[in-house]
């Protein structure tokens, strides 16, 4: 099975976001990733709910949005109504994670977890089966452009093994390039985020090719 490809809008051109998610859609992208910062979880600003709004007509692809929020509940409901597909917060923020894992999923959405390089994923280990998805951050998150962090790499092996036989997609965020695409595949990622790799010249099939 190839390699899911998600795209973070992070690198693209804020002023033409619309038009940057149809030509990602078209560049044969899986998921639209959606960075979601708050200033304060992580030391930028980015999207709020209003923007994923109005960027939904432009694109039936997933939309995968990464919530680097604390705190995260407040705000669930309403990225979820703005027609996000998956929702993702961190293990780090916000204080009962299992509590806002539930929230999602009530509200019929589809819940996943991040990771910062330093939490170890023991902390996945009592809510796996409140999981749709396991983002490991392959770098500090907060920016794009960012080099990757290679200890992720093993980190994603010993969660696949976690997972066991579980529907549960392995997605990897921050600093994934061609060269390292392919020890991440191997390693047990179904899903990787790229930014600066797809956005860095106008031919995004050729880059999203290159990463596949
Ligand atoms: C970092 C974000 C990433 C970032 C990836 O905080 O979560 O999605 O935009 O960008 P690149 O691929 O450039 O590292
Ligand atoms: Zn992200």
């Amino acid at each position: 099975m190839t390699v899911k490809i998600a795209p973070s809008i992070l690198s693209a051109d804020f002023a033409r976001l619309g038009e940057e998610v149809r030509a990602i859609d078209a560049a044969g992208c899986d998921y639209v990733h959606i960075d979601v910062m708050d200033g304060h979880f992580v030391p930028n600003l980015t999207i709020g709910p209003m923007v994923v709004k109005a960027l939904r007509p432009h694109s039936a692809k997933v939309f995968d949005t990464h919530l680097m929020i604390d705190p995260v509940d407040p705000y669930i409901e309403a990225f979820v109504k703005a027609g996000s597909d998956i929702v993702t917060l961190h293990a780090e923020a916000g204080k009962h994670i299992d509590r806002s894992l539930q929230l999602i999923k009530s509200l019929g959405c589809k819940a996943g977890l991040s990771l910062n390089p330093a939490t170890p994923e023991s902390v996945l280990e009592y809510v796996l089966d409140k999981l749709d998805l396991i983002l490991v951050m392959s770098v500090n998150p907060g920016f794009g452009g960012q080099s990757f962090i290679p200890a992720a790499l093993e980190k994603v092996k010993r969660i696949k093994a976690m997972i066991g036989s579980r529907p549960i997609e392995i997605e990897v965020d921050g600093g994934v390039v061609p060269g390292t695409a392919q020890a991440l595949a191997a390693a047990g990622a179904d899903v990787l985020v790229a930014g600066s790799a797809v956005f860095k010249t106008s031919d995004y099939a050729g880059n999203i090719r290159a990463l596949r």
